[in-house]
């Protein structure tokens, strides 16, 4: 059976093919369009996942959207009406964005792909998230919890997922919170506050958090007080997210927290002002850690299941993952590579074959890659072009060539087979140096990442080593695989492990399986062995504002506009001579 999962229209697009149960291909739209974030209905990615499953459309038995747009619309109109007259523009604003091509998706499938609409089916938004963490995880059956912005009305859901090796599998979402009251809005609202882009700049707000003390927790548990079935609420007077579009908190929001940060102004934490946003982060994180921590506690009393499936976007927050796994009593804890809605698109797929055709379950490979492959020839063809010599080389001289640069303080562009579906560059589209000196992330931020100095790096480790260097909790190896979770790095370590250590001692460390990458996994022993410590900075292959590097043409592109010295595509390699006359500069200077 062949089933095109898709996701579009919030942020993140991206398509799914499901073959036989199995995943042939799955890409985000931002990928192939390289506009980030790409939201547009992603004709690109449909169009790569058919010709990489080698099928035409009317060869598919089902297309699914990753939510119910009537539902949804639904949401959008409630909420505006009850709002009104105060929602005027906002409502103006919403229904030029969502009437139109967002609420007529079954039309634009059937005209765009040529599929006849009996044969395209939805899903509810949060059902994907659970689908998209609960089918890709090697568990039988789980607790599941998802929690995200919104979907149609849900923003968390908590539910049990079950595959039996021999009868049919089940998902069923038991309970859910309901928009406005979102765990993801109010970190949203606290990311727009703190002056960075809602649905990009999360990461930043984790990562800021590191930097001051929660000393405002008591004014954002204000924000959202429990309710009696031990779920939790949104004080509403604090938003308005939910009546405009304007801005997503309230005057009375800004009378706890004081003045909202200029976007514009740089984040000086020398300064009271810059160490107030801190403050606020570190507040705004820590609550979310309390709530997820107690709904996590009470379904693992309710269902008395060992495991966790973690699904929908703040399931990104590897700060909070950390603690769900070592606080709430679940003995695993499974996070997909793209929890949040570009992992939809799988999910989607997923929740037609299982649950609406009942087919049989199939343990699916446990890896995230799955997106647009490179090809040798092409960085040949680029470099040729450019009067740049391109090395094919053996593998073992590939790995100890590479060794050896990074060894001496070079940055290197990674580029292997497929890419990855999520966020995260798990190894096929990664930006690699040494990890040892904080000279090199400071470098890696100004010259090449372009972004703020207190984004930390992440390291990656062989995961057979990784309880040397970070204190993992059990479960953490697996937690790790797909860089889900913030450890401490040992104490012992951290001098030599500097340019991936976060300020307050911890790093989102990847604990890299040998049979999921395994070139990758055999360069950082070979670094291992030339440098006593195998673990290198991972950070994923883009500039600032642009979308993870693709083909090798992008990762090439990359690789002449920043200070990069190596690109390696599978066994070639390109250098670039301008490294050492920057290092001499920089000697001179
Ligand atoms: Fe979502």
């Amino acid at each position: 059976m062949r089933i095109l999962g898709i996701s579009a229209h919030y942020h993140d697009s991206a398509a799914a093919l499901l073959v036989d149960g199995v995943p042939v291909a799955a890409v985000q739209e931002e990928r192939l369009s390289r506009r980030k974030n790409d939201a547009a209905f992603p004709l690109a990615a449909i169009e790569w996942c058919l010709e990489r499953g080698g099928l035409e459309p009317d060869e598919l038995d089902a297309v699914v959207f990753y939510e119910k747009p009537m539902l949804k619309f639904d949401r959008i109109l409630t909420t505006l009406l009850r709002a009104f007259p105060h929602s005027c523009r906002a409502f103006a604003q919403a229904m030029k964005n969502t009437v139109g091509e967002k609420i007529w998706v079954k039309g634009i499938i059937a005209s765009r792909l040529g599929v006849p609409a009996r044969k395209i089916l939805f899903t509810q938004h949060h059902q994907a998230h659970a689908a998209a963490a609960f089918f890709t995880a090697p568990t039988r059956q789980a607790a599941i919890l998802t929690a995200d912005g919104v979907g149609e009305w849900a923003t968390l859901t908590v539910g049990r997922g079950q595959r039996p090796a021999d009868g049919p599998c089940r998902l069923e979402l038991l309970r859910e919170v309901r928009f406005p009251h979102s765990l993801g809005m109010l970190y949203s609202t606290f990311t727009a506050y703190l002056g960075f882009p809602v649905n990009e700049g999360e990461y930043k707000v984790m990562g800021l958090a590191s930097y001051g003390k929660p000393v405002y927790a008591a004014e954002v548990r204000r924000l959202v007080p429990r309710t009696a079935d031990g779920a939790f609420s949104l004080a509403l007077e604090y938003f308005e997210f939910h009546t405009t579009a304007r801005r997503s908190y309230s005057s009375r929001f800004l009378e706890l927290f004081g003045p909202a940060r200029d976007p514009l102004d740089p984040i000086d934490l020398d300064t009271a002002e810059g160490r107030r946003f801190a403050d606020v982060a570190a507040s705004v994180q820590l609550v979310l850690e309390e709530l997820l921590i107690d709904l996590a506690r009470a379904l693992r009393r309710e269902l008395d299941l060992p495991d966790l499936c973690l699904g929908g976007g703040v399931a990104l927050n590897g700060c909070a993952n950390a603690r769900l796994l070592a606080e709430s009593g679940f003995e695993r804890l499974f996070v997909p590579p793209a929890p949040g809605d570009a992992g939809c698109a799988l999910g989607a797929a997923l929740v037609a074959d299982r649950l609406h055709f009942g087919n049989p379950d199939r343990q699916l490979p446990d890896h995230p890659f799955w997106g647009p492959e490179v090809a040798t020839a092409d960085l040949a063809r680029l470099a040729d072009e450019d009067g740049l010599a391109c090395h094919q080389v053996e593998e073992g001289a590939l790995v100890d060539e590479v060794v050896e640069a990074l060894a001496s303080g070079a940055v290197v562009g990674w580029m292997e087979g497929a890419g990855e579906l999520g966020p995260r560059a798990l190894g096929h589209r990664s930006l690699l140096a040494a990890p040892h000196d904080a000279q090199m992330r400071d470098r890696l931020n100004l010259r090449i990442k372009r972004r703020e100095e207190f984004r930390p790096f992440a390291p990656a480790v062989p995961a057979e080593l990784a309880d040397r260097y970070f204190q993992l909790p059990p479960g953490g190896v697996r937690l790790g695989r797909f860089m889900s979770g913030v450890f401490p790095v040992r104490p012992e370590w951290r001098p030599r492990l500097q340019a991936v250590t976060h300020v307050d001692g911890t790093a989102r460390v990847q604990t890299v399986d040998a049979t999921m990458a395994p070139r990758f996994h055999a360069l950082l022993h070979a670094y291992g062995r030339r440098s006593g410590i195998p673990v290198l900075l991972n950070t994923s292959f883009n500039l600032a504002g642009e979308p993870i590097v693709s083909r090798a043409v992008e990762g090439y592109s990359t690789f002449r506009r920043s200070d990069m010295d190596l690109l390696v595509v599978g066994n070639a390699l390109v250098r670039k001579a301008r490294a050492r006359t920057v290092e001499r500069r920089e000697a001179a200077e």
